[in-house]
């Protein structure tokens, strides 16, 4: 039998996600299987594996498979393996990483396809992951607020996350690097044709957009706030549970994300690696 046929993919819920069963990513994939996982995570946004457990090499060559990863400058790489990145919570420490709705580098021009995240180390229970469908939230606003945000662009920044000017806490500082590196800045339509799926998704996040192209900040801050409160609502959200092994493959341009933090007193240790994509049009 043709592995495809093996491999099963279920809906997460209605506006985001699916899990994919009967595939090991640890293996080099058929042609025939990543055909079908790119057709899975172009219609779903991101794709949930469960019992993984990749060591770096093989998360590594998965991502391969897919496209070219991309080092984020900011966080700090896991030993021997630049293109990986740390996403670590020690139980002394507050704050996490991710802990708010955010799509990940939307400040570059050519903003990162997406990500590949591998759980590591989990608390006992808690840190779970939300993800909200861009697609599904655009498709339910109103023709009137469509048309006027097919005109817009919008500014995205790294400077008040990760660069000098941040307000972070020491408490997170030692986990990110580079802060004087923080310097990109980018605009993006306010809604995007998807580059895989060809539908529209909404493309400003609370993480990093600071405001619509021509307007000021508080101009903006209405506006972004009634599309983030609304592309949050429950409607368009799932919250995926970790377990030992399990990996997560979001699409930056699809979805949004939000770490809960919600295991105070507990290590999460989680390995990301992020693979590059392309500049985005209306
Ligand atoms: C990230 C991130 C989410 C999580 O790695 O970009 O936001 O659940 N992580 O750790
Ligand atoms: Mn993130």
């Amino acid at each position: 039998m043709p592995e495809t046929d093996e491999i099963l993919v279920k809906p997460a819920s209605h506006a985001v996600g699916a899990e994919v069963d009967g595939v090991d990513l640890s293996a080099g994939l058929s042609p025939s299987a990543l055909n079908t996982l790119r057709k899975a995570f172009a219609a779903h946004g991101v794709l949930f594996f469960r019992n993984q457990s990749l060591t770096p090499e093989q998360h590594i060559e998965f991502a391969e498979s897919w496209g070219t990863i991309v080092v984020n400058r900011f966080f700090t790489p896991v030993n021997d393996y630049p293109q990986v990145a740390e996403v670590r919570k020690e139980s002394h420490q507050s704050i996490n990483v991710g802990g708010g709705w955010h799509t990940d580098h939307s400040y570059d021009e050519e903003p990162a396809l997406g990500s590949i995240l591998c759980a590591k180390e989990l608390p006992a229970s808690g840190g779970d992951t939300l993800f909200a469908g861009m697609s599904a939230a655009y498709e339910a606003l109103s023709p009137g607020l469509k048309e006027t945000l097919s005109g817009l662009r919008a500014r995205h920044s790294s400077r008040h996350v990760f660069g000098e000017e941040a307000d972070m806490p020491d408490d997170i500082r030692d986990r990110l690097r580079n802060a004087k590196e923080a310097t990109q800045d980018s605009v993006h339509p306010v809604v995007i044709t998807h580059p895989l799926s060809g539908r529209k998704a909404l493309y400003v996040n609370p993480g990093f957009t600071v405001g619509f192209d021509g307007w000021t900040v508080e101009e903006s801050r209405p506006l972004l706030e009634y599309l983030y409160q609304h592309a949050s609502s429950e409607a368009f959200t799932f919250r995926f549970h970790w377990e030992p092994g399990s990996v997560a493959f979001w699409d930056n341009r699809a979805t949004w994300h939000y770490a809960l933090n919600d295991y105070p007193g507990q290590r999460r240790l989680m390995h990301r690696i992020t693979l590059d994509g392309e500049a985005l049009s209306a």
